[in-house]
Formats: structure tokens, C-alpha cells, sequence
């Protein structure tokens, strides 16, 4: 049985002031861990106050990107030791806007999901198709190239802890979600990658996220299919009583 996992991923939203607000008002209103992984991805700055406000509720945070070397001179770049050395627990590797906007490829997302397990944080891996590779029966093929990528070199036993994101790039923002059939078929052959590369205990273990306009009207059925453990949430994240709802719902 896997414990479900939101993640909310706020993007560049909110000033300081009101992601503070946001955790204080989710306070005592988070279900315990026990139940389900609740954890928001922030703009990196905010990181070091926000996991000081949620250090005595069950919400975790996570960053949205970092490099994968821990020190040296890239200007604004985030290290995973300097993540790690605020207790930051998640971060989101491999998003599509990473890699359509700022040259993310298959082999910097490797690098970074080494570098976060050196570091102790668990990666959340984004994966996903474009209208155009869903339109021509391409989206098996583009989301197993990536996670093959991704997880080169890696062992089951670090595999199994790491939590995958699918995310049809087209249902991102738009209010298009893709089925929840649709999104389990793809989660599945997510899973059949992973036991393919590993074993089956590992591909049982892993936790695969869809991510793409989920809401709090559609969890509950993307949850209800076999091989959707959770959500990668970017707008409906952003409320508070969305982001309540969505992980009560879960
Ligand atoms: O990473 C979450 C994301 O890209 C989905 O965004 O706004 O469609 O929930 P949204």
C-alpha cells in the first residue's frame, strides 16, 4: 500500500507575505503523515522561513529546481547541499517548464537526481508528453525515454524512496485534465519501466504522481485508479482551501 503524496508547486506565485499566510492559515488543518505526504514547493528564497513555520505540523517543503554540483561559481544557482543544509525534504527535478525555458535535459535531471540523494532530498522526477507526441501516439515512448534517463545508474533500494511526476504537458495550466484512465494507463507503463530496469518489489514501492489541472472535483477518481498515488499541483496549490481539500481528499 502506498501512502499518497501531494505536492503542491506554487511556480514564481506569491510574495513573502502571503506564502507565510498560507502555511499559518494550513496550520493544524494538514491530515497527519500517517495518512498522506503533504508538501509544498516554494520559491526557493521563501524556503528557510517556510520549513521553520511547518517544522511542528505535518506539511513538508520542497524546492522546484536546483544544480547538481554543491558549490562553485554558477551565479543564482541553488546547491543541494545549501537545500539540504535548511532541511529543505523535496525538490521538483525536471519540471517541463524547466526544460522547455531554462535547457532542463534527460542528463542534467540524471545529475540533479544524484545529487539529491547525496544530499538526502527526495526528488520528485517530472516526466510528459506535448499535444503533439500524444496526437501521434507518442507518449509511451517520450515518458519512458525520460524516466529510463532519469534513473540511470541509480540502485532499486534508492529508487523505490524517489516519487515520479507524470504531466502531460498539454493539461498543465489549461484546465485540461487528462482522463483519469488516460493518466493511469501512462502511470502504469511508468511503473513497467521502473520494473523493467529493476525488479517488481521496486516498481510496487515507487510512488507516480499525475500533475496537470488537478483540482479538488477530479482527486478523488485520479486517486481511485491503481497506479496514481498522488498530485503535482501548480494552480489549484495556490488556495488554501483547494490545496485542504485536495490533500483531505487524498
Ligand atoms: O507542477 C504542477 C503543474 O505543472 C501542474 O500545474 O496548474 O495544471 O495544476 P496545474
Amino acid at each position: 500500500m502506498r501512502k499518497p503524496i501531494i505536492a503542491g508547486n506554487w511556480k514564481m506565485y506569491k510574495t513573502f507575505d502571503e506564502a507565510t499566510q498560507f502555511l499559518e492559515a494550513v496550520r493544524d488543518q494538514i491530515p497527519t503523515e500517517d495518512k498522506v505526504d503533504a508538501v509544498i514547493c516554494a520559491p526557493a528564497l521563501y524556503l528557510p522561513t517556510l520549513v521553520g513555520i511547518a517544522a511542528d505540523f505535518d506539511l513538508a517543503i520542497g524546492a522546484q529546481n536546483m544544480h547538481y554540483e554543491n558549490e562553485g561559481a554558477f551565479t543564482g544557482e541553488i546547491s543541494p547541499a545549501q537545500l539540504s543544509s535548511i532541511n529543505v525534504d523535496y525538490v521538483i527535478l525536471g519540471h517541463s517548464e524547466r526544460r522547455e525555458y531554462f535547457n532542463e535535459t534527460d542528463e542534467t535531471v540524471n545529475k540533479k537526481v544524484a545529487a539529491a540523494l547525496t544530499a538526502g532530498i527526495v526528488p520528485i522526477i517530472c516526466c510528459g508528453e506535448t499535444l503533439e507526441e500524444r496526437e501521434s501516439g507518442k507518449t509511451e515512448q517520450k515518458v519512458s525515454g525520460q524516466i529510463k534517463a532519469a534513473l540511470n545508474g541509480f540502485t532499486a533500494e534508492q529508487v523505490e524512496h524517489m516519487v515520479i511526476a507524470y504531466e502531460p504537458i498539454w493539461a498543465i495550466g489549461t484546465g485540461k485534465t487528462a482522463t483519469a484512465d488516460d493518466a493511469n494507463q501512462v502511470c502504469g507503463a511508468i511503473r513497467n519501466v521502473v520494473e523493467q530496469l529493476f525488479n517488481k518489489d521496486c516498481a510496487e514501492k515507487v510512488r507516480i504522481q499525475y500533475g496537470g489541472s488537478v483540482k479538488p472535483e477530479n482527486i478523488e477518481e485520479l486517486l481511485s485508479k491503481e497506479h496514481i498515488d498522488g498530485a503535482l499541483v501548480g494552480g489549484a496549490s495556490l488556495q488554501v482551501d483547494s490545496f485542504l481539500a485536495l490533500v483531505n481528499k487524498a
